[in-house]
């Protein structure tokens, strides 16, 4: 990194040994906190919860347990596709190139990409770019077995660690953004991440992002309310966070766990519905809250592509797609895109 961009870093760096360190901002920007977020999304009307308070410790290990569900097909059908790339990436890459990932992970995804890089790479960097410091120990896990990488972790939102990035150094990136993570976002917010995202890209960097695409209602509905129970019980862990961080006194009992499919927005909207009247506390929200019988509180939203959507999708938010893989059944995507030239 050159002297003038080390003078205005925002970041504290911290080095753990010779191939690893992480990068932390000085100061975290004010966001609102988990019991104000609450507080004006359940205080309306159409009531909702954020699909990113999902993931406690007890939320991520559901997460990790939804992800192998005969029913949940995208995590086994995107590392299907991962290992088609094997041999398709590589035209793409050379030595220049490190791994930048949106979400960190010591999961099998990150292996098949770092597999590829070591076929052609003496040393391979990889920046795993999350909000929460549980990418220390998912880098730990990936040191172990990957003897000649360097791990540069940015514990930062994905546009602050992208920025980050972008005045590191002129290195080429190939950015990730896997798991169909970007169909939780709406549209509206998703196309401005998007072009968030190529305005931090440099003009040789990649980015390669995985989408789910439209298909049955059957096959939608079951990957999201499986026969074992499994999303039922990550969909209504959200309320026993809130019962626990929150002083909140839900009983899960009175709600039930819902995934419909909207044909019409192409998603699939989870919700809590509420199976009595009933009144609940939020008392570090300091929220009494009525719900009637049948109420929906909102979870998340899913958002499902077809081919035509994603090429507009790409192209409208500055990126030229270089190729689209799909899975012999035509159920998931990974694209492929660089900036577009201007
Ligand atoms: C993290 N995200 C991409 C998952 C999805 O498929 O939308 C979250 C999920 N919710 C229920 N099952 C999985």
């Amino acid at each position: 990194m050159n002297s003038t961009i080390q003078k205005n870093f925002p970041y504290k760096k911290y080095v753990i040994d010779s191939n690893l360190q992480y990068f932390k901002p000085h100061s975290t920007k004010i966001e609102k906190s988990f019991a104000d977020e609450v507080s004006s999304s359940l205080n309306r009307s159409s009531k909702f919860i954020h699909p990113k308070f999902f993931y406690d410790k007890k939320g991520s290990e559901l997460f990790e347990k939804i992800c192998e569900l005969p029913e949940y097909y995208p995590t086994r059908t995107e590392i299907k596709i991962l290992k088609k790339l094997q041999s398709e990436l590589p035209p793409y890459l050379d030595d220049s190139f490190r791994l930048v990932e949106l979400g960190s992970g010591s999961s099998v995804k990150t292996r098949l990409l770092l597999d590829i890089f070591a076929r052609f790479q003496d040393e391979t960097e990889y920046f795993p770019i999350d909000i929460s410091e549980i990418l220390t120990e998912s880098s730990e896990l990936l040191l172990r077995d990957y003897e000649n990488l360097s791990i540069t972790g940015i514990i930062d939102t994905y546009e602050g660690g992208l920025e980050f990035i972008e005045k590191y150094d002129n290195k080429k990136n190939l950015i990730i953004f896997l798991g169909s993570s970007f169909g939780n976002f709406t549209p509206d917010d998703g196309k401005i991440f998007l072009q968030k995202i190529s305005s931090f890209m440099k003009k040789d960097d990649l980015f390669l992002i995985g989408l789910d695409l439209v298909k049955d209602k059957e096959t939608l509905e079951k990957a999201y309310d499986d026969s074992q129970g499994i999303t039922a019980k990550f969909n209504l862990n959200v309320l026993s966070r809130i019962n626990d961080e929150l002083d909140a006194d839900f009983n899960l009992e009175n709600f039930k766990h819902l995934a419909n499919y909207n044909a019409k927005d192409q998603r699939i909207e989870m919700y809590l519905k509420s199976l009595v009247t009933q009144s609940i506390i939020v008392g570090k929200s300091n929220l009494s809250l009525q719900l009637h019988q049948g109420e929906l509180i909102h979870t998340e939203h899913s958002h499902k592509y077809t081919l035509p959507q994603i090429e507009n999708l790409m192209d409208t938010t500055g990126f030229e797609i270089k190729h689209i893989w799909l899975d012999d059944d035509k159920n998931y995507s990974l694209t492929l895109a660089s900036k577009t030239e201007l």
